[in-house]
């Protein structure tokens, strides 16, 4: 190999340096969730009856159904993320007192945020609440 210049070798040196802790940087700050669909809960469609909702406490979401369709809303109440218990008309919160309507809009605080809502999909009679 040839006898490079100290500054040359100095300068590649550097630059591959540079190009590789900027690779791993890029990594580092990209979520590695982007683009991928993952399913949180899944269920027919069947089993959610207009007005309704189907609770599914392991992943602490419920999936609900009115005249425009299907929405899932996380069951993490915006306070301090206690899981909040669905009823016919509202969702309460047991730890605070605050109560939700069933679009997750705050009607008592102190929770002062609504809640999540999760993206639901339906192919023919299933129904997937997705992330
Ligand atoms: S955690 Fe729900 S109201 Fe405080």
């Amino acid at each position: 190999m040839e006898n490079l210049p100290q500054s040359r070798r100095k300068f590649i040196k550097t630059l591959t340096l540079l190009i590789v802790s900027g690779g791993l940087l890029v990594r580092y700050l990209t979520p590695r969730t982007i683009g991928k669909r993952r399913v949180l809960a899944s269920a027919a469609a069947a089993d959610v009856p207009p007005g309704g909702a189907l609770v599914f406490r392991d992943e602490r979401l419920a999936l609900l159904r009115d005249d425009a369709g299907f929405y899932a809303l996380s069951l993490v109440c915006t306070h301090l993320g206690c899981t909040v218990t669905v009823s016919e008309d509202a969702l309460s919160c047991p730890c605070h007192g605050s109560r939700f309507d069933r679009l997750g809009k705050v009607l008592r605080g102190p929770a002062d945020r609504p809640l999540t809502r999760f993206n639901v999909e339906q192919h023919g009679e299933r129904v997937e609440v997705v992330a």
